[in-house]
């Protein structure tokens, strides 16, 4: 097989789960969103939004809200997960990317999930930790959701699909979960 850059990226890429507190080079965070807008989108909308919150205060107060809102859901490993008060939606990442999609546009769940695949590689490929958290998304369910997008600067019209949240490593080299390769066949 051939090896290079991109594909080493893509295979030594883990979600990283325990983050340095130290807040990330603003170069860092330029090529990460870099990467973000260059990803493909359906019709070549780019219908998404990139909201970069680096504030503590907020990034606390947006794990709190999450856990609050996911203790009330009827889904098991959620209701556990936020019940553990230790437990950090963001690892303790002192960057978190909140990427936000026009709901009406077609499929932007694809478009948004391409941004955020495309930050985590850009991430890794210049030593960065990152982590898909989808988890944040809960923070804006319910009726006061639509207000909380409008204090965050989101435009009207689109909410968050994903999130990622970056900064240094604070792990040893993570074992990548086992793959399943048992999920291709070739018609030739
Ligand atoms: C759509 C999506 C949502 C995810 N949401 C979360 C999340 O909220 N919290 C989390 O810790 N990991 C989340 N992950 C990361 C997965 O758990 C992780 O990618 C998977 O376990 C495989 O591990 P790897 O990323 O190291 O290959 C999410 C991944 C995807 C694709």
């Amino acid at each position: 097989m051939p090896v290079n850059e991109t594909l080493n990226s893509i295979k030594n890429r883990r979600s990283t789960r325990n983050f340095k507190s130290e807040q990330i080079k603003a170069e860092e965070l330029q090529a990460v969103l870099e990467a973000g807008i260059y990803a493909p989108s359906a019709g070549n909308q780019q219908a998404w939004h990139f909201t970069v919150i680096q504030n503590k205060e907020l990034l606390t107060w947006l794990n709190r809200e999450a856990k609050k809102k996911a203790k009330q859901l009827k889904i098991e490993h959620l209701q556990t997960m936020a019940s553990n008060e230790s437990f950090n939606i963001f690892y303790g990442a002192p960057t978190v990317i909140l990427v936000s999609g026009e709901e009406n546009a077609v499929v932007i769940e694809s478009d948004c999930a391409a941004a955020t695949q495309n930050m985590l590689l850009a991430a890794e490929s210049i030593g960065l930790g990152s982590c898909w958290v989808d988890f944040v998304i809960i923070a804006f369910t319910g009726s006061e959701g639509e207000e909380y997008l409008e204090n965050l600067g989101i435009p009207d019209g689109y909410k968050p699909y994903a999130s990622v949240a970056l900064g240094y490593k604070n792990t040893e080299a993570i074992e990548p979960p086992p793959r399943n390769r048992n999920v291709i066949n070739y018609i030739r």
